[in-house]
Order: structure tokens, then sequence, then C-alpha cells
């Protein structure tokens, strides 16, 4: 299955206005050397999946894109933050991402780390500009410093560099909840909840959003098995160098395949039960399991 003409033109469509959105920060401006170290890795590339979770979650329940954007933009700087800590020597330790060097080959270890912090931050201070009610904003800068910290974001990727002899399916299964799963869930639950979404409702979109996330993840690991460097913009054949326990360590490639593909059709099910327009999320979603990059 390759990606329909309409999916294709909504994700590009979504990625050209939250990379303007992202360029116009005035954070990001000027001669600020921090300042283009994070914009290199903001516009290295990259799907930008996750601002596109937030956008059409947000269009799905009839929301306007401006009160989305700002979410777009901060979850896909947490996003790029993680990706430049994840790439440090002292953890992944990969040259490249994103088909570019990895920002550390560019400019050193210690800016590398203070550009990922600075890029964690300022996506708070970009999410708390949104023009929407406070009570509503505070609880999305509550759910994401919730996904983003230690329960998920940070937990996840610790557990990951710290595998236990014993991790097994229990195990694995938080630490993907944790290092993946959370930010394309709270990217549903931020478009849904700039649209105004009732929390019953939100409930159950988060539900499907943390199972979208792990299936992503699983994509991911099988194609660092399947996928080549040109395709992926970064290494892969790492992880079981590496001795990740993962999925596919413990199903293989085929049954890794199988269960991505399960896994898709039951996600599917599940967007067609919510209130409002989830067909272009469902679209990506069952495109996952066959996607190259
Ligand atoms: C890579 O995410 C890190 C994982 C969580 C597997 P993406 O594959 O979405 O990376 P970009 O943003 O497209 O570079
Ligand atoms: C997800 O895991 C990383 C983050 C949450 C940043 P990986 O370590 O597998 O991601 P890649 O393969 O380097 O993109
Ligand atoms: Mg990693
Ligand atoms: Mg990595
Ligand atoms: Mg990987």
């Amino acid at each position: 299955m390759s990606m329909s003409r309409r999916l294709k033109s909504a994700l590009s469509e979504s990625s050209f206005r939250v990379e303007k959105a992202l360029n116009e920060l005035s954070l990001f401006s000027g001669e600020n050397r921090q300042a283009q170290y994070c914009l290199y890795s903001l516009n290295a590339g990259g799907k930008r999946l996750r601002p596109f979770f937030v956008l059409q979650s947000c269009a799905a329940l009839g929301g306007t894109p401006e009160d989305a954007i700002p979410a777009a933009c901060s979850v896909e700087m947490i996003h790029t933050y993680s990706l430049i800590h994840d790439d440090l020597p002292g953890m992944d330790d990969d040259d490249t991402r994103r088909g570019k060097p990895t920002l550390h080959k560019v400019c050193g270890v210690e800016n590398a780390v203070f550009a990922g912090d600075r890029l964690l931050i300022e996506s708070f201070a970009t999410l708390a500009g949104t023009s929407l009610p406070e009570d509503q904003l505070k609880s999305m800068l509550l759910k994401l410093a919730s996904a983003s910290g230690s329960s998920f974001l940070v937990g996840g990727q610790f557990m990951d560099m710290y595998h236990p002899a014993s991790a097994d399916r229990k195990w694995t299964e938080r630490m993907i909840r944790g290092k993946t799963s959370a930010m394309i869930r709270v990217s549903m639950e931020l478009g849904s909840m700039a649209a105004g979404v009732s929390s019953s409702e939100l409930e159950r979109i988060s539900a499907i959003g943390n199972d979208t996330g792990w299936l992503f993840q699983l994509t991911d690991d099988i194609l660092d098995v399947t996928g080549t460097t040109e395709e992926m913009g970064k290494a892969v054949a790492k992880d079981a160098v590496k001795g990740k326990w993962n999925p596919v360590s413990e199903l293989g490639v085929n049954g890794a395949v199988r269960l991505a593909h399960e896994n898709a059709a039951a996600i599917s099910r599940r967007l067609d039960s919510l209130t409002g327009d989830w067909s272009m999320i469902k679209e990506l979603v069952e495109y996952l399991p066959e996607r190259r990059n």
C-alpha cells in the first residue's frame, strides 16, 4: 500500500505550516549561536508526524488551526530535543539524523546538550502563548509536562538506557509507552483539547494515541532491521548490536510486521467510533506498517 495522494498532501501541508511557524518564533531569531543550533536540528527535515497528529486531531473535532499551531510547534520542539539527546555519545551515539550529521557532530556535545535544553524549555513557552482560555491552556501545559517528564519520555529513555538483564514483555511495554507513545498520545490530546474536547471523549482519544505511539515505535524497531540508512536518514541495524530488547527481538521481523498490521487495523476501527472526522489520522495509522522512513 503506498501513501494516498490525500494523505501525502495533508502531510506536506501540515509540515509546511509548522515549519513556517517554528521559523517565525522570535526566540530563534537573531545571530545567537545557540538559536542557530536549535534551528539546525529543527530544520533538518523530519516527518513532522507529531504536529500532524496535533493539527488533525484539532481539525477532526472542528477546531481552528490557529488554536493548535503553538501546540504543534511545541511537540515538535520536544521531539527534536529528545532526538538531539538520544543521539549523544553517552546515549545511542549516532552520527546521522534526518539525513544530516547529528548536532553534536556539528557543534560538540556541550552545545548539543544546551540546544536540547533550550528546545525543551522554549516548547513550554510556545504552548503557553496560545490564545485560549487560561484554564484550558493550563490543562494542556500540565499534559505536556507529564508526557515529557519522568513518568514518560524522560523515564522511558532512562529505562531504555539501562536495560536490566531481566527485561521482559511488561518492562518493554512500559519503556515504549514512555519513550515514544506518550509524545504521540499527547499530540492527539493537545489537538483535541485546543478544539474543546469533552473529558470523556479525551480519555478515549488518549488511549488510541497511546496505542498509535506504540505501533509507531514497533515500526521504528522493524525498520532498524529492514530499512536502509538512506531511507531512514539515520543509522540502522543498531538495536540488536546494542542488545536492545524490543518486540522485534522477541517476535522476529515477520511476527512484528504481522503484529503491526493487526494493531493498525484495530486502532483504525477505534478511530471510527470517535466523535468527529478522524479519517485523515486513520489513513496515517493504516499506512504506518508500510512506512519506509
Ligand atoms: C524517531 O521519530 C524517534 C522515535 C520515537 C522512533 P521519527 O521517526 O518521527 O523522527 P523524525 O521526526 O521523522 O526525524
Ligand atoms: C526513540 O527510540 C527515541 C526517542 C524517544 C528520542 P530510538 O532510540 O529507537 O529512536 P531512533 O531510532 O534513534 O530514532
Ligand atoms: Mg534511543
Ligand atoms: Mg536512538
Ligand atoms: Mg530506533
